[in-house]
């Protein structure tokens, strides 16, 4: 009785028949499905690769300088600006990967250095030495990591790296740094044509200013 079930439902561990096909176009696709073979392309592949210089949704900024590119990271910057939300977010992921060295409070002491255990001084944001520090420079030590410091560039994505040197900068900017410019908000006077060209557009449509973030084209 089980054998006959099994049988009539054409069914068990594995389906070898497909039955009747009423609509074939639709049991068997038409298009080239992925991974099957293709005769268009010489290397019969239908899955293809990005087109090369592809760059991908949300990775628009154009960060194409490499490790070493010392100077080249002191003016790199973003046009990327941070509603309050973003901050808070900042700052949450600034105490989660750098506060152990650099410390809540930005100072150095973080509780790893000030355990003796780690024997280089971390960065303290608030000394003379890094209050000014352009954020091209920050950018690139938390992308290459510097000297006793690693790098981070695979904990955070390009948006949280700049979130985080927003929350320094705005801390900075509070302890005798220079004016803080990663808020969103009416426009400041300086603004190059690119940046004055992404803030119309985020006054337009003011809920979408986090989609179009990374729409920067100053390198
Ligand atoms: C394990 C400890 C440690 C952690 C965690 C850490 N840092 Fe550092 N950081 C250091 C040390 C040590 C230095 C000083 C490096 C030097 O100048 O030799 C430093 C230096 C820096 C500098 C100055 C770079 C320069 O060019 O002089 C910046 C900016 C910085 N860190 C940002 C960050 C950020 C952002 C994070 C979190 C994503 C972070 N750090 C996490 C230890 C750490």
């Amino acid at each position: 009785m089980v054998g006959l079930g099994l049988a009539a439902c054409n069914s068990g561990s594995m389906r070898r028949n497909p039955g009747r096909v009423y609509a074939p176009d639709m049991t068997y696709s038409r298009a080239y499905d992925a991974y099957t073979s293709n005769p268009n392309f010489a290397d019969s592949q239908t899955s293809r690769l990005p087109v090369p210089g592809t760059i991908a949704r949300g990775h628009e900024l154009p960060d194409h300088l490499k490790e070493g590119d010392t100077m080249a990271y002191k003016t790199f910057t973003t046009s990327m600006r941070f509603s309050d939300d973003d901050m808070v977010e900042g700052k949450r992921l600034f105490d989660i990967y750098c506060a152990i060295c650099h410390g809540p409070n930005l100072d150095g002491n973080g509780p790893l250095y000030a355990s003796g255990k780690f024997a280089a001084m971390p960065a303290n944001f608030k000394g003379e030495k890094y209050l000014h520090m352009p954020v091209g420079q920050m950018f690139a030590a938390a992308k290459y990591g510097k000297n006793m410091m690693g790098s981070y560039a695979s904990q955070l994505d390009i948006k949280q790296r700049w979130m985080i040197i927003a929350y320094i900068k705005k801390v900075q900017s509070q302890n005798g740094g220079d004016a803080f410019t990663f808020g969103v908000g009416p426009a400041t006077g300086g603004k190059t044509a690119t940046d004055t060209a992404s803030a119309g557009k985020a006054q337009a449509n003011a809920t979408d200013v986090k989609s179009t973030n990374s729409d920067n084209k100053k390198g």
